[in-house]
């Protein structure tokens, strides 16, 4: 086996800038971990598309193979909870980041990283999810367990026509929330709207830093957008409002004021993907199968495209040019 070659998405860095080529690799060319994993499908996320083009600093050890997230089998393992031939998913740990990650035909991780594939999924659909999926429902876990409920109120979603968004508002809408949209481009509607939004609020305002109060509009939110966006989210809450924030697709600022908190008791509740204990991802998993159905799963999934490909699609995903998920078909 240790002949055979494989394909793999490499990033190295050359003159401090990120040179992305598709090598072909050796067994032995891959890290140490305790388990090897035939991939099958890996997915575009906002952080791999800063990751291959260079626009973000992710990398954190060169050369690196990205790719956040993947889905595949289990081909040898020494951990004793897995077993060769099983189904798996990895999302987050930094793989992608400081360990190789799912650009690959295939990759040796930490076996604890792996989540067993939910019933119910085909490795395909596990990554039509990908971390962005599973963002998303982790932000409505947030928003329920701080005791939001479809009759507290309408749910904002901004950046509802990207990967964590999408999947928000479909969750959300297939809940019996009334869930309102904010999208960077009248183009996009249609499809938030096939996913179950009521109504879109984009408007001029969104580029504009809000009043410390503006008038009371949401039970809750979720922001993926940060900066402004995520200021006059906070701005626009109604008294005891939660707010579930997990991106910075429009900036790692956020130029606010105490004024929400202190007069409105509202709530902002941090999420993260990435070193979620174990038990929570399984659980998260097991909510996706239930609460996001097949046909609108579908419906998020944008394209489909090749490890030579990837790159160009990291760069539209930069430009706000998608919609939905793009599911990487490494093989
Ligand atoms: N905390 C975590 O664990 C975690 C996990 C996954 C993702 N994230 C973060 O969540 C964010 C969204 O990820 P994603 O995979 O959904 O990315 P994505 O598919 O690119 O979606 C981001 C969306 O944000 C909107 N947007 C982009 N640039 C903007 C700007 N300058 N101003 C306002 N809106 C802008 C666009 O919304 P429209 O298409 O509606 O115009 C875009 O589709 C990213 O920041 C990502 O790093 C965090």
């Amino acid at each position: 086996m240790s002949e055979q070659t494989f394909n793999a998405m490499v990033l190295r860095e050359e003159d401090k800038k990120t040179k992305a080529a598709i090598e072909s690799l050796t067994f032995d060319a891959l890290p140490g971990e305790d388990t090897l994993v035939k991939i099958e499908y890996s997915t575009l996320n906002y952080k791999d598309a800063l990751a291959v083009t260079g626009k973000g600093k992710i990398v954190k050890s060169w050369p690196l193979v990205p790719g956040i997230d993947f889905a595949g089998e289990v081909v040898e393992t020494s951990n004793p909870k897995l077993k060769a031939g099983q189904k798996v998913v990895l999302t987050g740990w930094s793989v992608g980041e400081k360990y190789w990650g799912g650009y690959s035909q295939y990759q040796r991780v930490r076996g604890e990283w792996l989540v067993p594939l939910p019933k119910g999924l085909t490795t395909r659909q596990a990554m039509m999810i990908g971390t962005a999926g599973f963002t998303g429902m982790l932000c409505v876990n947030a928003l329920e367990d701080a005791g939001v409920t479809p009759q507290s109120g309408p749910v904002l979603v901004t950046g509802a026509a990207g990967g964590v968004g999408s999947v928000a508002v479909a969750i959300l809408s297939k809940l019996g929330y009334s869930v309102s949209a904010l999208t960077g481009s009248t183009d996009k509607h249609e499809y938030v709207k096939a996913l179950g939004a009521r109504e879109f609020v984009d408007g001029p305002e969104w580029a504009d830093p809000p009043r410390p109060l503006e008038g009371q509009k949401w039970a809750a939110a979720v922001d993926t957008v940060g900066s402004k966006v995520l200021a006059r989210v906070l701005a626009e809450m109604n008294y005891n409002g939660v707010v579930a924030a997990c991106g910075l697709a429009g900036g790692a600022d956020l130029p606010t004021t105490v004024m929400p908190f202190i007069l409105r008791g509202v709530k902002l509740l941090g999420v993260d993907s990435v070193m979620l204990p174990s038990k929570d991802r399984v659980m998260a998993w097991n909510r996706i199968v239930i609460d996001l159905p097949g046909d609108l799963l579908d419906g998020i999934t944008a394209q489909t495209v090749r490890l030579e490909e990837v790159g160009a699609a990291a760069e539209a995903m930069l430009a706000g040019q998608l919609r939905g998920r793009v599911l990487v078909d490494v093989n």
